[in-house]
């Protein structure tokens, strides 16, 4: 008989095709009826590790749904985590629980700074950020980009060229979304240099931090360099991307500084609180679901691995190596396509404007789901490109 040192690890089905029609699911429903596989809004088509249903439905099982506290014990695995994947020692007190990421992206551009003041933001990222500025009255200015080695960066040279005031606010994504890219630590010492020497707020949007796809490469918050850093720094993190609970609205930021958490948190009545079945969801997740996630990365390795030989084998498509997340950053400018997100719906496959992003020669996809989708896909996306001219 085993000894209780040989802990059987349960294999979950990534292969599995589960059928989302029916669930009012923003990716599934934009093609409702079409012959188009969803592969854009970044949430995946994987079942979530079992403990997750239970813990929402053993909380469904009172009757009374009150305004609730964030559970001791999600706040223990946090402050649990930080320290065992990054030797960050957090005080529970630093975390500020929110709804979302995308709030606290606008929460920070309220939180630092006054109206006028420019942000700086990477001029390729996930869309939501480039709106942020705006809506805080502040403006947006970008931080220009480059590819290293495949790998889309912020161009630290680059940056050294800027002025920026002493105070002012720098958005941040790492991994990137869209190019997938993990920071090095060479690369995050470099920036946090950038921010102490130029006296600037860093808000590092770390929601993908559990997502990568190789196994020699670390996740490294930014915050976790040196104490200079970490007292300028807003780290926001997530198990909705994670774990795929995007639907259950739960995330949180780290911040340290005191006087900058009290600036975070001065839109109270604006931002509602996390949910009840959010929170359950959670604290299963980081609880129960490490395991499952290992063997989520190893299959979405397989897909990523898979997607990036087959779209380099059709001529006029680009795709660099991907370090983190299931999205693609796919570059079709050799097509000379007029409109390239409609090119691909009319190929079958629905995905992300590479403007949404801001860069036009780019179409973004999202390999979260089983391989047989993947595959699908691509051979949708050669088809169609065989039958052009
Ligand atoms: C970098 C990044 N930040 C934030 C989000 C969304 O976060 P939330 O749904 O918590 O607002 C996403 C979703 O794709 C993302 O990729």
């Amino acid at each position: 008989m085993a000894g209780t040192a040989d802990k059987v690890t349960e294999v979950f089905d990534f292969d599995r095709e589960i059928d989302r029609r029916g669930t009012d699911s923003a990716k599934w429903d934009r093609y409702a009826g079409r012959d188009i596989l969803p592969m854009w809004v970044a949430d995946t088509d994987f079942a979530v590790h079992p403990a997750i249903p239970d813990a929402i439905r053993q909380r469904a099982g009172h009757p009374v749904f009150g305004y609730t506290q964030i559970p001791p014990r999600l706040i223990d695995l946090l402050v649990a985590r930080m320290r065992e994947r990054y030797a960050w020692e957090i005080e529970p007190d630093w975390l500020v629980f929110l709804p979302g990421i995308v709030g606290a992206l606008h929460l920070a551009c309220r939180a630092v700074g006054r109206a006028g003041d420019p942000v700086l933001l990477p001029a390729v990222v996930y869309q939501p950020f480039a709106k942020a500025p705006g809506f805080a009255d502040r403006v947006n200015q970008p931080l220009p980009m480059t590819t290293r080695d495949g790998r889309l960066l912020i161009d630290f040279d680059a940056l050294e060229r800027l002025a920026p005031r002493p105070g002012q606010l720098l958005l941040f994504c790492n991994p990137h979304n869209p190019g997938g890219a993990v920071y090095r630590e060479a690369e995050l010492a470099r920036l946090a240099e950038f921010a102490e020497r130029r006296d600037l707020v860093v808000c590092s949007d770390e929601i993908h931090c559990d997502l990568l796809l190789e196994p020699g490469l670390r996740h490294i918050p930014i915050a976790s360099l040196d104490a200079d850093i970490a007292r300028r720094s807003i780290t926001l993190m997530a198990p909705s991307k994670t774990f795929n609970l995007a639907g259950l609205g739960c995330a949180f930021a780290i911040v340290p500084d005191a006087d900058l958490r009290r600036r975070m948190k001065t839109n109270p009545y604006i931002v509602p609180h996390v949910n009840i079945m959010g929170l359950a969801a959670a604290t299963a997740a980081y609880q129960f679901a490490d395991d499952w996630n290992r063997q989520q990365c190893a299959y979405l390795a397989a897909n990523r691995d898979y997607l990036v030989a087959e779209i380099n084998r059709i001529p006029g498509l680009r795709l660099d190596p991907i370090e983190a997340t299931y999205l693609a950053w796919i570059d079709v400018s050799a097509l000379g396509l007029d409109d390239p997100p409609r090119f691909f719906e009319d190929a079958g496959v629905g995905l992300s404007p590479g403007r949404e992003f801001g860069d036009t020669d780019f179409m973004r996809l999202n390999f979260g789901c089983p391989r047989s989708r993947v595959e699908e896909a691509a051979r949708r996306i050669r088809a169609a490109i065989e039958a052009l001219d």
